[in-house]
């Protein structure tokens, strides 16, 4: 009797709180109810097909409004893209909402490194215009594999929820599983990948090695998604009994596949462009020496292909040390360090050896955050002073 309320609460609860997490430095806007990355936090189809209270309806109609204006108002589409983007405005809408959650998550997991995504954050919008995006980078590879992920997840989670003309559940799970049966609204991975496949990878040529590294990465951050979909299940009966159990399919949280590009990141191999056109990637030498026998009898293999779910890179990354437009580089003069630590956050790294200052700033929060019956979170702003370092 209770539960639909119960669960909407719980629901409405993990969205505020999501909403203070993300905005945790205390300035950031509390939710708003037109910003898709939001909305998809509600959940599937089934599990909201009580709910009136999300506004789902009215940001379609919002979303169908804006998205005549849409193909003209996202700058430097190719003339392919703006093609597709006339034929599914409604599809490209949430596939550029992806691109926005996606230059996000891509901040939050270079947060402690000197290089930190602000650079591929255009003016524009657009992080493809971003001079980074044209580099040969191992943070190259890591922004085209986050940029795919988190369109191919954005417009399959739009699909789920009914937003898009074009695509809806996936209804291959049917009928019954062994203790439960496949219900509620599967996520259409599918589609999303056959649309990131045209829309994302239209953009490159595939002849020289630059978009050839660019494809194969667009392709590991599809294999983020796709390949770690979950199974999310429900519960049915009286007070919460399990007497009747269904379950759907769905893509995992974004903040997941962020985690596991960034292991990606880590872990990317560097490939070569021997015979520029034409040829496969190939991965570079292994730089380690070895006996010099085995070194000679190396250079005579072939060089095997990457693997598909590796990220791939061509040249070796700047220190990002300095400011350099060229480079895509911004320099890490301010950036906030610690003192302590020797990770890549500490002071002695982000600084480069041009040591730190140390401040007092003054820094608000949201703090004693209550929750109203039924269903509100109300928090005070707190603010207090800390020491600060950061690099000169
Ligand atoms: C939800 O909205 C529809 C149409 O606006 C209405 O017919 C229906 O009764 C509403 N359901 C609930 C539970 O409020
Ligand atoms: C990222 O780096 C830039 C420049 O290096 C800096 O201005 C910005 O504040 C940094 N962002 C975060 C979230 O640390
Ligand atoms: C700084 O680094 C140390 C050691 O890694 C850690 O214990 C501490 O919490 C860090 N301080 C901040 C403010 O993050």
């Amino acid at each position: 009797m209770c539960c639909p309320g119960v669960l909407r609460c719980a629901l409405l609860i993990l969205m505020s709180l999501c909403t203070l997490r993300q905005n945790g430095n205390g300035v950031g806007a509390l939710y708003t109810s037109n910003d898709m990355s939001m909305q998809s936090l509600g959940d599937n189809r089934a599990g909201a097909s009580s709910d009136n209270g999300s506004g789902t309806k009215g940001a379609n109609g919002e979303l169908s409004r804006s998205s005549r204006t849409i193909c003209r108002s996202f700058p430097g589409l190719t003339r392919k893209q703006l093609q597709q983007c006339r034929r599914a405005p409604d599809v490209v809408a949430s596939a550029i909402s992806g691109i926005r959650i996606s230059v996000d998550e891509c901040g939050n997991q270079m947060r402690d490194q000197r290089w930190n995504c602000s650079n591929i954050r255009t003016k524009n919008g657009n992080p493809y215009t971003s001079v980074m995006m044209s580099r040969g980078f191992r943070e190259t590879a890591f922004a085209y594999a986050t940029i795919s992920a988190g369109v191919l997840y954005q417009v399959t989670r739009a699909c789920s929820m009914g937003q898009l003309r074009t695509c809806g559940c996936d209804t291959s799970f049917a009928g019954d599983g062994v203790d439960f049966e496949w219900g509620g609204c599967s996520h259409d991975i599918q589609f999303g990948t056959s649309f990131v496949e045209t829309f994302l990878d239209i953009k490159e040529r595939g002849r020289d090695m630059q978009s050839k590294m660019n494809l194969h990465n667009n392709g590991v951050g599809r294999i983020a998604v796709a390949e770690y979909a979950v199974k999310k299940c429900k519960c049915h009966g009286m007070s919460g009994s399990c007497e009747v159990k269904t379950c759907w399919m769905q893509t995992p949280h974004f903040s997941e596949v962020g985690d596991r590009l960034l292991v990606k990141f880590r872990e990317a191999k560097q490939v070569v462009a021997r015979n520029s056109i034409g040829g496969n990637l190939r991965l570079a030498d292994d730089p380690t020496p070895a006996s010099t026998d085995g070194q000679r009898r190396r250079r005579r293999k072939r060089q095997p292909v990457p693997p598909k779910d590796h990220l791939v890179f061509l040249e070796d990354s700047p220190d990002f040390c300095q400011a350099d437009p060229g480079l895509g580089s911004l320099g890490t003069r301010d950036r906030y360090c610690n003192r302590t630590s020797d990770g890549p956050e500490g002071c002695d790294s982000m600084c480069c050896g041009r040591g730190y200052n140390i401040k007092l700033e003054r820094k608000t929060e949201w703090c004693n955050c209550k929750f109203h019956w039924c269903c509100q979170v109300k928090c005070r702003q707190c603010s207090q002073s800390v020491w600060v370092n950061s690099c000169k």
